[in-house]
């Protein structure tokens, strides 16, 4: 595991897009694993900007998102099929037919988890999983639980979840209890995954994940045993680890820029 130290979320955003752009420069035919929530806006941001500029073409890659909300169509503004086309697919050359989402309105769940999986498989895997982290540790939507799922899954989103996210619904609407999502085997089979974290409030779970027991109940602690994970962090989500434990846990620290 490595972590690279940024200043603030600009240069985690950048750091963050300068790893998905080496990886398009050297494979253009990639399958790039994406996530949603805020963390990840910023490295999005700057994807476009290179590629506005030239320096970047996404005519070649396909994409799989890590997870969608169960029963939202494509059109509410609350579904992740929605974000990825505001934050991304409507601003670059990816291809339709390259861009890949669990459908929340499938009428047979389970049926949607096998043929999602199935794609991914299909496809030759995920080659670079860019991964953001929930408060309890979530990753995708695989939520603490008794065990790590292993394949694309459904899953009933826990109290803390719904919390969370409950702001980005309108008051009196139901927010959708359940999820599909990719699970922990499908992630830790990506090639590389890149994790994002920014802010004081992901410190404390952070470090759980990196330096606590690997531990269904923070799911992301089972990425200490993925063989090449980079966390690109600001340096408040890095305030509660030293570097000495890191050492000592044989985690290489890389700072940006000093
Ligand atoms: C959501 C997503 C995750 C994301 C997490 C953190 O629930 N399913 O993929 O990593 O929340 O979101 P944020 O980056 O907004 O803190």
């Amino acid at each position: 595991m490595k972590i690279i130290q940024a200043k603030d979320y600009q240069e985690m955003s950048r750091v963050a897009a300068n790893i998905v752009s080496a990886q398009m420069i050297l494979f253009p035919g990639s399958v790039l694993g994406l996530a949603t929530g805020d963390t990840p806006i910023g490295m999005y941001r700057q994807l476009i900007e290179w590629y506005r500029k030239g320096d970047l073409d996404f005519g070649k890659a396909r994409t799989v998102n890590l997870d969608e909300y169960v029963g939202l169509s494509t059109e509410h503004e609350q579904s992740y099929n929605w974000f990825m086309r505001q934050h991304l697919f409507s601003q670059v050359n990816l291809l339709p037919h390259n861009i890949f989402m669990p459908n929340g309105l499938a009428e047979d769940t389970a049926a949607e988890c096998v043929r999602y999986e199935a794609n991914i498989r299909a496809m030759g895997g995920i080659d670079l999983q860019v991964l953001g982290i929930g408060h309890n540790g979530h990753i995708g939507f695989n939520e603490p639980g008794p065990v790590f799922t292993k394949n694309t899954h459904v899953v009933t989103l826990s109290e803390r979840t719904l919390a969370a996210n409950s702001r980005f619904f309108d008051s009196g609407e139901r927010m959708p209890r359940q999820a599909i999502t990719m699970g922990m085997g499908t992630i830790m089979q990506a090639k590389r995954i890149v994790l994002l974290c920014a802010g004081e409030s992901k410190a404390e779970i952070l470090s759980r994940a990196v330096l606590g027991d690997i531990d269904p109940m923070v799911p992301a602690s089972i990425l200490q045993l993925h063989t090449d994970v980079t966390i690109v962090a600001d340096q408040a989500a890095l305030g509660r680890m030293s570097m000495d434990e890191l050492s000592a846990n044989g985690v290489e620290v890389v700072t940006e820029r000093e």
